[in-house]
């Protein structure tokens, strides 16, 4: 896709977010919540993916001195296959390089093979298990890690 362009969320992109939230995920995260990392998470650092003028998919992380924990991760059910997920990946690991991030963990249901899948392609390895973790399924969370010394960034 040639309109794709990628920044960080401000308030009124929570409105788009959280439809794509509501349409991702068992369990969203409510508006408030959304609200409450841009406002007041001084830890937190969103960011959107639009084509043209439309947000069809946001990533978030928490910044923990040298390590970034990936809270969230979305692109629009009618957006998926093309390829967005690669640029808004690219895009969070841009910002760790940027703010000097050594480390990308990340929590990821078992079951979720595409999500997996894609964060493989970037070298996060897998490394550890929460069981049982997601009380809606029973399903355990892989614990993912990616080092950033080596080139993350896929062209
Ligand atoms: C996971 C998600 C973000 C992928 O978004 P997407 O824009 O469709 O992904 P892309 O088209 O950029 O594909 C990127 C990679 O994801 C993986 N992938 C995408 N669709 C896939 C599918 N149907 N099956 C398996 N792997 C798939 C592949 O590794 C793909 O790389 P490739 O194009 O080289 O094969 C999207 O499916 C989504 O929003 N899912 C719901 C929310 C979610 O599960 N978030 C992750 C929580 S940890």
């Amino acid at each position: 896709m040639s309109d794709v362009t990628i920044r960080e969320m401000i308030l009124s992109d929570i409105e788009a977010v959280c439809e794509i939230e509501n349409k991702s995920f068992t369990t969203p995260w409510s508006k408030n919540a959304f609200i409450d990392e841009i406002k007041n998470n001084k830890l937190a650092y969103y960011i959107v993916i639009k084509s043209g003028k439309s947000v069809v998919g946001y990533a978030g992380m928490w910044l923990i001195l040298d390590e970034a924990h990936i809270t969230n991760v979305a692109i629009h059910p009618n957006y998926r296959g093309k390829g967005l997920a690669n640029h808004l990946i690219n895009g969070v690991l841009d910002s760790c390089k940027q703010k000097k991030i050594q480390k990308v963990t990340l929590e990821v249901r078992e079951y979720n093979k595409t999500a997996i899948s894609l964060y493989k392609k970037f070298g996060f390895y897998e490394f550890g298990k929460r069981i049982g973790y997601y009380t809606d399924t029973k399903e355990d969370a892989i614990i993912m890690w990616l080092d950033m010394d080596c080139n993350n960034i896929i062209d």
